[in-house]
């Protein structure tokens, strides 16, 4: 099945004929401002999330947690789901922030996600005062399972 978000598919290569990383501090701000508007009440564990598109364009999210626990959702399919529906379709980068020392990586359900609308863009940790992870998102999701499959 081929469809327009194709485009994002392709993986993009870490050595040789990548372009440099740049500076990930405007995401990471965009990130920890989101950060502050999360509803987790339940979980107290905020988490700030920020989608960088192919034109520049950034759209951020936070969590949203509800009284059921199970509803709750991330704040990195937050800001996937707002960009998809605003009209981006190719990703760059995605920057996730927590209060945590270790880096936050993105849950299962969100890498997958992630992959089937992003690709394999860059993945961006960082805590409240530091960058502490930068990796492709093959690395977090190393043999996916996506519409390739069911071609
Ligand atoms: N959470 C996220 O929003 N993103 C992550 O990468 C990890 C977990 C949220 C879900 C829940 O509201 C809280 O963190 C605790 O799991």
């Amino acid at each position: 099945m081929k469809d327009s978000h194709d485009t994002a598919w392709q993986p993009v290569t870490l050595d040789g004929g990548a372009s440099p990383p740049s500076d990930p501090t405007a995401l990471v701000a965009a990130a920890t401002d989101a950060r502050e508007r999360a509803l987790a009440r339940y979980s107290g564990f905020k988490v700030g999330a920020a989608l960088e598109t192919d034109t520049g364009t950034v759209v951020t999210g936070c969590n949203i947690e509800n009284a059921t626990y199970g509803l709750t959702m991330c704040a990195e399919r937050v800001a996937l789901y707002k960009a998809l529906s605003e009209g981006n379709n190719v990703f760059t980068r995605v920057a996730v922030v927590a209060d945590t020392d270790d880096p936050t990586p993105p849950c299962g359900s969100c890498r997958q996600l992630l992959w089937e609308y992003c690709g394999d863009i860059e993945v961006v940790l960082a805590n409240l005062s530091a960058v502490k992870r930068r990796m492709r998102l093959s690395q977090l999701l190393p043999l996916p399972f996506d519409g390739r499959l069911l071609d």
